[in-house]
């Protein structure tokens, strides 16, 4: 099975942001990934929702937004308005992960639960079953253009065994120095969907990168 491509908007050019969201709208990737940091959680700042008001608006993917924020559940309305078909936030900002991922889908989106390289997939047996999806991240968050994290992949295979033996449909997603190479790993191990920021927007054809991302 194809993965599905989530190509990172955080890798793109800020002065032309439109542009960038035309490019993805023309590729073969079916998702657009959002990164959003409050400076808090991670030390860095994205963007906000006035930015990705028209961005969303523009996209004619499927909105996937990664928020890296402390007390993520605020903040489900402003998603909810930008359409998004999945809103990841972190199993470590979360000490109520239950109550968020049914606060998410009952705002009738898709929640997913995102688990920072040091945190253990075992942690998720008791949410395995609530969930659209995992994502596990392959850096930690914060930044684009890291290098991969080579224990994800195990994390990846790990994952999908716990999921097989909970009888979970989720997803598993990969999030962080995503490339041809890692990718072609993860998705031997069981990830379903690649996320990718500097590999798609540093390539010199970024719809040639996503096309064979979406290839492996
Ligand atoms: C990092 C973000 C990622 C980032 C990935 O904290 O969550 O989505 O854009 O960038 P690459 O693919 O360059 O590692
Ligand atoms: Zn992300």
């Amino acid at each position: 099975m194809k993965p599905v491509i989530s190509p990172s908007l955080l890798s793109a050019d800020f002065g032309h942001l439109a542009d960038d969201v035309e490019m993805v709208n023309r590729s073969e990737a079916e998702w657009l990934h959002i990164d959003i940091m409050d400076g808090v959680f991670v030390p860095n700042i994205s963007f906000g929702f006035p930015v990705l008001k028209p961005v969303a608006k523009l996209s004619r993917k499927l909105l996937d937004v990664h928020l890296m924020i402390v007390q993520p559940e605020k903040f489900i309305p402003e998603v909810k308005a930008l359409g998004a078909h999945v809103m990841n936030v972190h199993y470590e900002a979360c000490p109520h992960l239950h109550r968020v991922m049914q606060q998410i889908r009952e705002a009738g989106m898709n929640p997913a639960v995102t688990l920072n390289p040091a945190t253990p997939v075992s942690l998720l047996k008791d949410i395995v079953n609530d969930v659209y999806m995992v994502l596990l991240m392959g850096v930690n968050p914060g930044f684009g253009g890291q290098k991969f994290i080579e224990h994800t992949t195990a994390k990846v295979r790990e994952l999908r065994e716990l999921m097989d033996a909970c009888g979970s449909q989720a997803l598993i997603e990969v999030d962080g120095g995503v490339n041809l190479d890692t990718g072609a790993r993860l998705v031997e191990a069981g990830a379903d969907v690649l996320v990718a920021g500097s590999a798609v927007f540093s390539a010199p054809s970024p719809e040639e990168a996503i096309r064979a991302l979406h290839n492996l």
